[in-house]
């Protein structure tokens, strides 16, 4: 399967995407991850990408286009991923429906997290992730580690991202209602929108999800 999973910030892509991910043996990747693992690794794409994330805007296209399709071509991705952050503005859609194109593959489905921003909010506040891998996810009271601070999956610090930080998330939300919105609108042109409540606790939430895709767990 081919999966675009949207919604804004916080809504919870990245924790159930692993799960999903899992659920139907595909790749998750994530641009915001991917970004994330250049910055650490000090590469210059991170070095071009730290800006604009600190910031709360887009990583220009170009970049970012790059970095999605190789890895939408690296082997493990042949058979299906599941995409987290990408899309995420109508240029960036259209380039993948021609990546796709090319390559005789279409998209099979564009689920959209719906939660209300006070919810978001609270959550991005909370959120707290791992310094050695940075898709695993806790948050300070909807899913604290065992150990405060420490990872539970891997031992590794705990730290909050740079831009959770209260101004930057609500420039990441404006980002979000005008640039990523959009794609929603254009998905739905093509009836692969799937819109499901991301409120609840999370494996209420991969159930809906799985449900929503036509596939139970
Ligand atoms: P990115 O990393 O993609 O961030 P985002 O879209 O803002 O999404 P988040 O990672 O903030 O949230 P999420 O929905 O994954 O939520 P999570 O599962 O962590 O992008 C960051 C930046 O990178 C962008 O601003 C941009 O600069 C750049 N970028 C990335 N992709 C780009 C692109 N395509 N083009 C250009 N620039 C790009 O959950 C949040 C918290 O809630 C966690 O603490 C979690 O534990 C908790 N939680 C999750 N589910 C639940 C639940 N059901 N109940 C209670 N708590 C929950
Ligand atoms: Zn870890």
């Amino acid at each position: 399967m081919r999966i675009v999973l949207v919604g804004p910030p916080g809504a919870g892509k990245g924790t159930q995407a692993q799960y999903l991910a899992k659920n139907l043996s595909i790749p998750h990747i994530s641009t915001g991850d991917l970004f994330r693992a250049n910055i650490s690794q000090g590469t210059p794409l991170g070095k071009q990408a730290q800006e604009y994330m600190k910031a709360g805007q887009l990583v220009p296209d170009e970049v970012t286009i790059a970095m999605a399709e190789d890895r939408m071509s690296q082997p493990d991705a042949q058979h299906g991923f599941l995409l987290d952050g990408f899309p995420r503005n109508l240029g960036q859609a259209e380039a993948l429906d021609k990546f796709l194109k090319e390559r005789g593959l279409a998209l099979d489905a564009v689920l959209d997290l719906e939660v209300p921003e006070d919810e978001v909010v609270k959550r991005i506040a909370g959120r707290r992730i791992c310094r050695k891998d940075n898709s695993h996810v806790f948050h300070v009271t909807y899913s604290p580690p065992k150990q405060e601070g420490v990872c539970d999956i891997c031992g590794g610090e705990l730290y909050q991202r740079e831009d959770d930080h209260e101004d930057t998330v609500r420039k990441r939300l404006e980002v979000y209602h005008t640039e990523t919105e959009p794609i929603i609108d254009y998905y739905k042109g093509q009836d692969l929108v799937v819109t499901i409540s991301a409120l609840g606790k999370v494996d209420e939430v991969t159930r809906r999800a799985m449900e929503a895709l036509g596939r139970s767990e």
